[in-house]
């Protein structure tokens, strides 16, 4: 079965998709051992592993570079990873670089926004694809913020036909980040392929959290929607506050 036979199925038979990120070796691993459904690569790395404020300036490189990593430490859930910024702005330009990550490892990748044309190429060209809709963080400075969409009917309208045309030109699954719930509940019913929300009510088929937001390891940002269950920057910083009063006392 591929990954969309798959992920349609599981949305057939109710099955939630439990979906998570990992950059590097020994989290994909983790995350992999524990159970979950499908790790992605995102370009969050920008914000989470590299301290940019912003996913923007992330490139294929360091895509690519992060991807094996994970790719290393991952043998049972699919793998898929983001396009960043400015590296699919063509069908050719998408297909060119979906190309070089699935050769670095990836079982999909993932692009933001409406781009059918794109989509169409490379899922025709035997690469799996997940759609990203709602707030779009590669528009983060256009939009001069993070903000929930499908707040008016137009806005609505507009998703919904959205969502409807990536699953025609064949997406396996649809990210919805900071949808309105109403609204993420009649996507999710309207599609046969997964929903997978992210900030976007509790009736998508499925949730996608940054990891390091899940275990508490940056207290310093901590997204409204998320409820983290870990604190980990704490039992981080208590070791290593221990291992330096130790050495120092010896
Ligand atoms: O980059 C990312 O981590 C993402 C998820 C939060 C959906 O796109």
């Amino acid at each position: 079965m591929t990954l969309k036979e798959n992920l349609i199925s599981a949305k057939a038979r109710g099955r939630r998709q439990a979906w998570l990120t990992a950059y590097d070796y020994p989290s994909a691993r983790l995350l992999d051992e524990s159970g979950i459904d499908l790790i992605l690569v995102g370009d969050s790395l920008g914000m989470v592993v590299l301290g940019q404020k912003d996913t923007i300036d992330v490139t294929l490189d360091q895509m690519i570079h992060h991807l094996k990593a994970v790719r290393r430490g991952v043998t049972r859930a699919p793998v898929a990873v983001d396009l960043p910024f400015h590296t699919y702005e063509t069908p050719d330009q998408a297909l060119a670089n979906a190309r070089c990550l699935v050769d670095a490892g990836a079982d999909a990748v993932k692009l933001e926004g409406l781009l059918p044309d794109q989509i169409s190429l490379l899922v025709s060209s035997g690469i799996e694809v997940i759609g990203h809709l709602g707030m779009l963080p590669q528009q983060v400075r256009e939009e001069g913020g993070y903000h929930r969409k499908g707040k008016t009917d137009s806005e609505a309208e507009a998703l919904l036909l959205a969502s409807l045309a990536l699953q025609k030109a064949g997406c396996c699954a649809l990210v919805l980040e900071l949808v309105e719930a109403p609204l993420s509940r009649e996507i999710s019913r309207q599609l046969d392929i997964p929903t997978v929300g992210i900030g976007s009510g509790p009736d998508c088929n499925g949730q996608i959290l940054v990891t390091p937001d899940l275990l508490g390891l940056q207290p310093w940002f901590r997204p409204s929607f998320v409820k983290p269950k870990a604190d980990l920057a704490t039992p981080f910083q208590n070791a290593v506050k221990e291992f330096i009063a130790e050495v120092q006392a010896s």
